[in-house]
């Protein structure tokens, strides 16, 4: 083994590295290596601009920040917007298509200030506007969007307040539709709009019967949670027809889920909604735009299939099938083209963050020595030897390359015996070492040997987890990617140095919260999913591991497990010269910040402290220097980072 390390040590190059965690591939053109062994970032896909991860992060900490750290890359949230305009304006060109398009971001997807307000910025010179799907989020869109043109469309379920307000938007000339999602809305729209005068604009979100594909593909469907039914839809129009408000009816809308990996149910999804289109024209509604709604997805690992972390299509693909899909049926119905929005917003955010953090410990897998046959002999008790450990030394004698899932099995029965027997005090603590040695050279060899099969069986491949080793990292998998731990979202995940040695290590991840579950032990592989990741040994220097694409929901579902607040968050832009400029820090939670979110006074308790410490002082139990010492720690680490230091 340390032969064959030598010579992979000896042959490794930052290519080897690349093809290794498939920065290329998942990367986007956004991502890449330089001949240091670095990760880098191309903002703005231009390989001659590239900022280098590792430089960069060891100037924030000389700026006093600590991992983990978010980077958010300005000029990175730019190119996608524009990437997106340009991709329709492609389509729609080459279709002959007679309309327009327009991106309406959902802010749900990021709702961080500096993003948001950065995607505003970018959006005007195209037209795009802001999807809401709350109240809060509302807010937001009314205060950002100060013109009469930029669209604002509103999603999800609304009360009176939430339509009156809306109304009283559309009075002041704002260009926002209200998406009717439960038929009670409609009411209270034309109730709101009868109040103040207003002729109302809305949309009507469509329950289609076509499903996405993906993890998330319970968002459609007949039986989604959203969305109107076909009768409900036709009773709606009767009834706007009533009050002579048809012409109002301006959007049909539909979301099919995101991360829609295959894009054959999205154009049939497409195809279903435009039907609904033409008739709803035809029965002389004002229809003139379809929103379809938000799932165009990462290739999360690069491997462009409909995996649930790739997509077997690319934007091009996805603009051309919207477009065409929409005008070959109205061309057919002879209805005129609509225009087409589309509510993206994983594909615009997901690239621009990299969480940074870094490696604090390493528990390494060592392998503990092989027992002999003398090792057995004595372990004997009166004379016998305990049959686990008997029959642990004869399995191990017989595995051969033919019956290694047999020997495993076997090997795991014995175990488990020896463990039995301890707890019933029929095993001493050496034996049961003698044991555990036993079985881990049997697991050892098992997998060694399962590395030159063409098929290696499930049960081996666990093996390769169990005898990996796991790296601290000192972040919180809940805080920074909890759609990793709520539903196995795999994010690509590579050291961003070192990328010209031999990662020699295979390991998984954990992190610093004090639960099984903040582990990250699946990884994107081309083929499949890897359960372990391939690390450099652990030396005394820092080293940083990067999770890229993390932008899109995960900071905002990230969650307090064990008090772990937000991280920092660095802004960066290129300045005029393409030189990476730091140009907003947004620092992470205090300790005070959070125990304030969990109604702890930091006051009460650093007063409540400090008696106990008195006392303890008093009674002589500690000096004075040492009780200053422990005041000082608590009262200056309330003003600290939630995460290591
Ligand atoms: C109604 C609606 N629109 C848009 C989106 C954004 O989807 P995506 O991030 O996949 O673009 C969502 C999210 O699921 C949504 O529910």
């Amino acid at each position: 083994m340390q032969q064959l390390n030598r010579w992979m040590a000896e042959a490794w190059s930052v290519q080897k590295s690349d093809d290794l965690y498939g920065i290329s591939r998942w990367g986007h053109g956004y991502f890449g290596t330089n001949e240091l062994g670095n990760i880098v970032v191309y903002p703005t896909r231009d390989p001659k601009v590239a900022v280098d991860l590792k430089v960069l992060v060891d100037e924030i900490r000389q700026r006093g920040l600590d991992p983990p750290i978010l980077l958010r890359f300005s000029d990175v949230l730019r190119h996608r917007i524009t990437e997106i305009h340009d991709a329709f304006r492609d389509a729609i060109k080459g279709h002959n298509y007679q309309n327009s398009y327009r991106c309406v971001y959902p802010i749900k997807v990021n709702q961080q200030r500096h993003v948001v307000q950065e995607i505003v910025e970018h959006n005007k010179q195209f037209g795009f506007g802001l999807e809401a799907g709350s109240k809060p989020e509302l807010f937001i869109a009314l205060a950002l969007v100060n013109d009469d043109e930029t669209p604002i469309i509103c999603n999800g379920y609304k009360d009176a307040e939430f339509v009156e307000a809306v109304v009283l938007a559309q009075k002041i000339g704002r260009n926002i539709i209200p998406v009717i999602e439960r038929f009670k809305e409609l009411e209270l729209l034309i109730e709101g709009a009868k109040k103040h005068g207003v002729r109302p604009k809305m949309g009507m979100r469509l329950k289609l019967a076509t499903r996405g594909a993906g993890r998330w593909e319970s968002s459609s469907g007949s039986g989604s949670k959203f969305g109107l039914t076909v009768r409900e839809i036709l009773t709606g129009l009767e009834r706007l027809k009533q009050e002579g408000l048809e012409d109002g009816l301006k959007l049909v809308h539909f979301h099919m889920g995101s991360q829609i990996t295959s894009i054959r149910s999205l154009a049939e999804a497409i195809k279903e909604a435009t039907r609904f289109f033409v008739d709803l024209y035809r029965s002389g509604a004002g229809v003139e735009i379809m929103d379809v709604g938000g799932g165009l997805g990462i290739d999360y690992d690069g491997s462009r299939t409909n995996f649930g972390s790739s997509m077997n299509y690319d934007l091009g693909e996805y603009a051309r099938d919207v477009v065409f899909s929409i005008q070959s049926i109205c061309d057919e119905c002879e209805v005129p083209h609509p225009m087409i929005y589309s509510e993206s917003g994983r594909a615009i955010t997901a690239p621009h963050s990299v969480l940074v953090m870094e490696v604090i410990d390493c528990h390494e897998m060592t392998t503990p020595p092989i027992p002999t046959i003398d090792d057995i002999k004595q372990a004997a008790t009166e004379g016998e030897i305990p049959s686990p450990i008997q029959h642990l030394y004869d399995t191990r004698a017989e595995l051969t390359d033919k019956n290694l899932v047999e020997v495993l099995h076997d090997a795991v029965a014995y175990r488990d015996e020896s463990y039995n027997m301890f707890k019933l005090g029929f095993l001493s603590l050496a034996q049961r070492d003698l044991a555990e040695r036993l079985y881990s050279a049997i697991a050892i060899e098992v997998y060694r040997r399962s590395q030159g099969l063409d098929y290696v069986p499930d049960e081996l491949q666990d093996l390769e987890t169990m005898l990996s080793d796991q790296y601290v990292c000192n972040y919180s998998v809940f805080q920074s990617i909890p759609d990793n731990w709520a539903c196995g979202q795999l994010f690509p995940i590579a050291p961003i140095h070192r990328l010209n040695e031999y990662p020699d290590r295979r390991a998984t991840l954990v992190d610093i919260t004090c639960d099984s579950d903040g582990k990250v032990d699946r990884f994107v592989d081309q083929r499949d999913v890897k359960k372990v990741l391939e690390l450099h040994h652990f030396k005394d220097e820092p080293y940083y591991i990067g999770t890229f694409l993390v932008g899109a929901y995960q900071e905002i579902l990230g969650d307090l497990h064990n008090l772990f607040g937000d991280t920092h968050a660095v802004h960066v832009h290129l300045d005029s010269d393409g030189r990476p400029a730091i140009d907003t820090v947004v620092k992470g939670d205090t300790v005070r910040e959070v125990l304030n979110y969990v109604q702890f006074s930091a006051e009460e308790l650093a007063a409540l402290f400090r008696k106990t410490v008195e006392r303890a002082g008093r009674d002589g139990r500690i000096s004075v220097a040492e009780l200053g010492t422990l005041l000082h720690f608590y009262e200056s680490g309330l003003e600290g980072y939630t995460y290591l230091e």
